[in-house]
């Protein structure tokens, strides 16, 4: 098991990400504690600026090394050094002038996934979608903004991270769309610790600090369900973003999704359409449909914002594929695939008009 001295020894050499100096001469390692019988190693680091995605790429730069060393769990926590000792190492820094997406005159198009409620299948929305529009030819992202219950890198079978190039996290890319969500950067699962004002600053930087590309055509995002605090701040951070709202086909269903629409409208944000999921179940044998979660939501909902269905998507699971792992994403040639290539293009026609 490793022991103060060494926890220090490995951790001296890495860089503060803002000061560009070492840990070891800003003296930012504090606090060691090691638990020898689980193995448990804590440490306190002090750093620059707190709660940006730079930490936590050191964050995961320095569970890696530890537990590399023999730790087999890690605990972390990141305080703000004395201002002298920033203002001794910072370099007269001036802001990066990097193009950002939040620029005014970005050429993305912004798309928001929104639901009134949990569970009716945005994420898979979002990711077949984004997949979809890749298939045609579009370069696309997708920022995972449910921040507490990221789900598109499981969905998608991502087991890489990003990697941080010049001070830009660089997101993951699967299927020809890049990626990016809170998911990479929670350890084993780990309850989310990013509070209040946090959650803000990472969704910013999610644009911000995200090398996505000068080329990126399409972003979609994928909203928590209803209409919470991360809709409300993507609506103010994404003023010209357009909406899909998902639902279910029951009534009662749309009645709820309607709430996200109502607020997509007041907030000026065009609804491109409803989609329907979870519509019916067509029965193999007789190609009979089986309205399962009953029937009229998604004209019901289209009616009330004044929009239209421009998907109605069964139910069914993706092909089983030997050697790729990616529980969500319906293949190319499986009749949801098909269904998601024409919802791609039904949104297409939706931004030609
Ligand atoms: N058309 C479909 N056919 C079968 N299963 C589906 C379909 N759409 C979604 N599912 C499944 O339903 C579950 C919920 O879907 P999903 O996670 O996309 O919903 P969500 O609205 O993003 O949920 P949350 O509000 O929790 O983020 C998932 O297990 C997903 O695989
Ligand atoms: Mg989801």
């Amino acid at each position: 098991m490793v022991t103060e001295d060494k926890v220090r020894e490995l951790l001296n050499d890495i860089e503060d990400p803002f000061l560009h100096t070492t840990l070891g001469e800003t003296g930012a390692i504090t606090d060691i504690r090691i638990k020898e019988e689980k193995h448990h190693v804590s440490v306190k680091i002090l750093v620059g600026k707190t709660n940006t995605a730079e930490q936590m790429q050191l964050q995961q730069e320095i569970v890696n090394v530890l537990k590399s060393a023999g730790a087999a769990t890690v605990g972390l926590r990141f305080d703000q050094l004395p201002q002298e000792v920033v203002d001794r190492y910072s370099q007269s820094e001036a802001p990066s002038q990097q193009s950002s997406l939040l620029d005014k005159n970005t050429k993305t198009k912004f798309i928001n996934i929104a639901s009134g409620k949990g569970g009716v299948g945005k994420s898979t929305v979002t990711v077949n979608l984004a997949v979809a529009l890749a298939r045609i030819g579009f370069k696309v992202g997708i920022i995972d903004a449910d921040i507490y219950g990221f789900s598109v890198p499981e969905m998608m079978g991502i087991e890489k991270r990003p990697e941080v190039v010049d001070d830009k996290i660089t997101p993951v890319e699967r299927f020809g769309v890049k990626i990016i969500s809170m998911g990479f950067f929670v350890e084993d699962n780990g309850p989310v610790i990013w509070r209040g004002p946090m959650l803000g600053k990472m969704l910013t930087s999610f644009f911000k600090e995200v090398k996505w590309g000068d080329d990126l055509d399409y972003l979609l995002v994928d909203l928590p369900p209803g209409t919470g605090d991360v809709a409300l701040d993507i609506h103010t951070m994404l003023p010209s973003s357009k909406e899909i709202i998902v639902t279910t086909p029951h009534p009662n269903a749309a009645f709820v999704a309607a709430r996200a629409g109502q607020m997509a409208l007041r907030t000026d944000h065009e609804i491109l359409g409803v989609v329907e999921n979870m519509a019916y179940y067509e029965v193999q044998a007789t190609g009979e449909k089986e309205y399962v979660f009953g029937k009229g939501g998604g004209d019901k909902l289209a009616d009330a914002l004044d929009t239209e269905v421009i998907g109605r998507l069964p139910l069914a699971q993706p092909y089983k594929e030997e050697g790729v792992f990616a529980p969500a994403v319906y293949q190319e040639d499986h009749p949801l695939g098909d269904a998601y290539d024409d919802l791609a293009r039904a949104i297409l026609e939706k931004y030609m008009q």
